[in-house]
Parts: C-alpha cells; sequence; structure tokens
C-alpha cells in the first residue's frame, strides 16, 4: 500500500487487513516510537476538526511529528501556486502527505506529483478513504458486517463519506438502503457500479419506511458547502431529522453512525439511546490512522 487515495483501489483482504491492523493499535498493541523518525504533512484546503486531529494524534502516539496546512488563505495557494507545485514542494519536506481538497480527484492530482505517499482525507464530493475505514471499524466493533442491512440518509449526491462507504460495503455482501431528499440522490453512475458490483441496492422514499429492516443507519449532513446557491440549499435543508419516536420498533442491534458534523439531521435526544454511535465512531479515527500512516511510512 502506498498511496491511500479512493475505496475503488481496494481488495477487501485490503481492508480487512487494515482493521485487524487498527484493533492491534486500539489494544495496545504497537510500540510508540514506532514513527519516531517520520514527519507528516497535514494539507487541509477545507475545514477539519476530526481528520486533521485525528491524524495528528495517531501520528503523536506513534512518535511522530506533524506539520500543517489549515487553510488555503494560509498557503502560497492564495498567490497563485499550484497544487502540484506545493505538492513537490511538500515532498521535500514531510515523510506523507494527507489532503484534503474541496475538488473531486485532487488527491489522485496530487499521488502523481508527490514523491512521498499521499492519503486523500476528502476531495470535494469524491472519496473519504480512512472515513470508510472507521465506518467499518465501529461497525465490526458489533457485527460482522457480511450480509447485512445499511441505510445511507441524507445527501447522497455530494456526501463523500456516503460514496466510499457504499464502495466499501459492496466488497461485504451488504443490502444497501439508500434515502435521499429529491435531487441528493446517489449519482447514477455510482449506483450503477454499486449494482454491477453485485450489490443490492433499494431506494426508499422516506427513512421511516426503511428503518425497521436495517442493522445499521448512516446518516449525513446535507453538504451545503456543495450547493450552488442558497436557495437550492434552502429547499432541501431540514428535509428529514431523526428523533427517538422514529427509532420505535427497530431492531436491537441498529447502530446509528454519521461521519460528524451533524447540522441538526439527529436530535440531541437520540444520543442517549444504545442506537447512537457516532461518538465512539469519530474516537475510532485514531487507531484507524495509526494504522494508515504506520502502513504507508513503516
Ligand atoms: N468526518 C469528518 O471528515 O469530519 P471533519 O470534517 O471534522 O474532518
Amino acid at each position: 500500500m502506498y498511496h491511500i487515495i479512493s475505496i475503488r483501489d481496494f481488495e477487501r483482504s485490503d481492508l480487512d487487513y487494515l482493521l485487524d491492523r487498527a484493533q492491534e493499535f486500539d489494544t495496545g498493541k504497537y510500540r510508540p516510537g514506532m514513527l519516531d523518525d517520520k514527519l507528516v504533512a497535514l494539507l487541509f484546503f477545507e475545514p477539519s476538526t476530526r481528520t486533521r486531529m485525528s491524524f495528528a494524534t495517531a501520528m503523536a502516539r506513534l512518535g511522530g511529528r506533524s506539520i500543517s496546512v489549515d487553510s488555503v488563505e494560509a498557503s502560497s495557494i492564495v498567490k497563485g501556486e499550484t497544487l502540484a507545485d506545493t505538492i513537490r514542494v511538500v515532498s521535500g519536506y514531510a515523510d506523507a502527505i494527507v489532503l484534503r481538497h474541496p475538488k473531486e480527484g485532487a488527491a489522485r492530482l496530487a499521488s502523481e506529483f508527490a514523491t512521498v505517499p499521499v492519503i486523500n482525507a476528502g476531495d470535494g464530493a469524491g472519496q473519504h478513504p480512512s472515513q470508510t475505514l472507521l465506518d467499518l471499524y465501529t461497525i465490526r466493533q458489533s457485527m460482522p458486517v457480511d450480509g447485512i442491512d445499511v441505510g445511507l440518509l441524507g445527501d447522497l449526491r455530494y456526501g463523500r463519506t456516503a460514496h466510499s462507504l457504499a464502495l466499501a460495503l459492496s466488497l461485504y455482501g451488504v443490502t444497501l438502503h439508500t434515502i435521499a431528499p429529491v435531487g441528493l440522490e446517489m449519482p447514477a453512475n455510482i449506483a450503477l457500479e454499486l449494482r454491477e458490483r453485485g450489490m443490492e441496492v433499494v431506494e426508499h422514499p422516506n427513512v421511516e419506511e426503511a428503518i425497521r429492516e436495517l442493522d445499521v443507519l448512516y446518516v449525513t449532513r446535507i453538504q451545503r458547502e456543495r450547493f450552488p446557491d442558497s436557495a437550492s440549499y434552502y429547499n432541501v435543508a431540514s428535509s428529514y431529522r431523526i428523533t427517538t419516536d422514529l427509532l420505535d420498533g427497530v431492531k436491537e442491534r441498529l447502530m446509528i453512525l454519521h461521519p460528524l458534523p451533524r447540522a441538526g439531521e439527529i436530535d440531541p435526544a437520540v444520543d442517549r439511546t444504545p442506537y447512537a454511535r457516532y461518538f465512539e465512531q469519530a474516537r475510532n479515527g485514531v487507531p484507524i490512522r495509526m494504522a494508515l500512516l504506520h502502513e504507508v511510512m513503516k
């Protein structure tokens, strides 16, 4: 494993290997100085709390160090420097690059100019592979992933976490239930790709229709920053919300996941139910990113 760009580049055995490695890190089976001579560059050209901080935490826990750029405004991109030149330069400073960028395909492009491994930390509406690994890890802590029913709720058009996760779940014989506001459905090319991979994809008009069938409900926020204008955002904003009333009659083992941040789509009262697993999910970003960083820099 060198670059980590898209779930499309992974076989199931690669995913399982990384999940097993993360579990070892999670249970303390690692040497704290494993990356003590290594430096990672965190290039975040879009806001982030979880991904940036958990990569930094993972690196520190393995004894390595991080350097970072936290916004376009704080970088020479505002002076007109290209991403390709930025990546060439940063490759000379660090042993790996973690990149978040608003444009789909940016991480792949970066990998073509980098002389060190690139990890995609989210590229526009494209992919977010390290998020998917921590999603799978969280599911696997409670149940085998094979053959379960997973609902994806929310902005399936622009939501990169939904795209990555759906592709990964297609390797596990999962039945996918999609529930999206009108206009925010899963892009047709991804839905086709999932079906060509043998996945059963069932579309539902609302979450009420699907929720009692589900083992996992993966809620996503509407990706306001990807909308062309605020009017089209307000047309769909607040069109779905998970409340405790909705949870009557669900499977006992239902897990509600969310990549976070949330923006009103899960009532905070749900946090106190046994179904809410999203804060545990966020915590799992650390062992997963320890496994990834170690894998690309060992
Ligand atoms: N889930 C996720 O990518 O969160 P951040 O945007 O805070 O990194």
